[in-house]
């Protein structure tokens, strides 16, 4: 039986018997985005050590293997970041809750080595920290906001060829890659992620941070009510282009579904933060996201059984 059969067995077993979202399991995942290249937007070239895929795993031997250390200077300091990991004063708490510090990793645990945590995937050809503010894992929400697609009418309308009902998610573009992604954000220390992902997206949809308090309006009270209720959809690892050896990215994508299209769906959208634009984007296969975005996505469309 091939790794990947194996790892959507157990998958299909996860689904089976409880959790009704997907929730990636450490034993064989693979990463493609955060290997091979160049680490993105570091200040000068750094280019990752080769990883080919039957090397990815640490317990595959691979004595050659020589990661490219990198930390990007930027982030040296910064409130939201570690320090690093020989600094006298820092005595992280691995695997677990570190103060209001969410160390522990959606996909189980993960092993130290010599001081440093270890990507519970595998290999990424960097080691440090590249961009990302903690060492281990580095936590995020995703707000998968959907309607249906209608036409002029008003009609939900059905896609040409596979005659099912057209999912529509709110898409932001990045400012950092200029990709299309699910408008998500990091996880604050001590937050729960119920807020971070409205957060997130007022910002980055509604644009909350570039309007003044006195323009919150009543679209503000629609979006609240409707973030009260989502579906996870997936919990776990993202195949980040930041990730390293020892930090990395993981995610807590959610659901949250306007049926009728006169709640969430009828607002009108406005890119803010980290956002340069915003829209409604048809859901199908053929859509290329940030990161490992499409496979939440793709679950949405599963879980609603729309077009894909
Ligand atoms: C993004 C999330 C994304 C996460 C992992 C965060 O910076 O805002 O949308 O899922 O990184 O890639």
């Amino acid at each position: 039986m091939n790794v990947f059969v194996l790892y959507h067995l157990l998958l299909a077993l996860t689904q089976m018997f409880g959790a009704s979202f997907r929730q990636a399991s450490q034993c064989r995942m693979m990463h493609f985005k955060c290997r091979g290249g160049f680490y993105p937007r570091a200040e000068n070239t750094v280019a990752r050590f080769p990883v080919p895929d039957e090397k990815i795993h640490w317990d595959i031997d691979y004595p050659e293997y020589k990661p490219t250390n990198y930390t990007a200077a930027h982030i040296k300091g910064q409130s939201w970041a570690d320090p690093e990991i020989s600094h006298p004063s820092f005595h992280p708490q691995w695997n677990q809750l570190d103060g209001n510090v969410n160390r522990k990793s959606h996909v189980g645990v993960y092993k130290i080595e010599n001081l440093f945590p270890l990507n519970p995937v595998g290999r990424t050809g960097v080691c440090g920290r590249g961009c990302l503010g903690r060492w281990g894992p580095n936590h995020a929400a995703d707000p998968i906001v959907t309607r249906w697609k209608r036409t002029s009418n008003n009609e939900i309308e059905l896609h040409s060829t596979s005659e099912k009902k057209i999912l529509q998610f709110v898409a932001i573009q990045r400012r950092d890659t200029r990709e299309w992604a699910i408008p998500g954000g990091m996880v604050d220390p001590g937050e729960v992620v119920t807020t971070t992902l409205k957060r997130e997206f007022f910002e980055e949809a509604l644009d909350a941070l570039g309007r003044k308090p006195e323009q919150l309006n009543e679209a503000d009270a629609i979006v609240a009510k409707f973030f009260e209720s989502g579906e996870t959809v997936y919990k776990g690892y993202v195949d980040d282009p930041r990730n390293t050896d020892n930090a990395w990215m993981e995610t807590v994508a959610v659901n949250f579904h306007d049926e009728t299209g006169l709640s969430v769906g009828k607002l009108p959208l406005s890119a803010g933060d980290d956002a340069v634009n915003v829209r409604w984007m048809d859901v199908g296969k053929d859509l290329e996201l940030y990161a490992s975005h499409i496979e939440f996505i793709e679950a949405v469309a599963e879980k609603r059984n729309s077009h894909w």
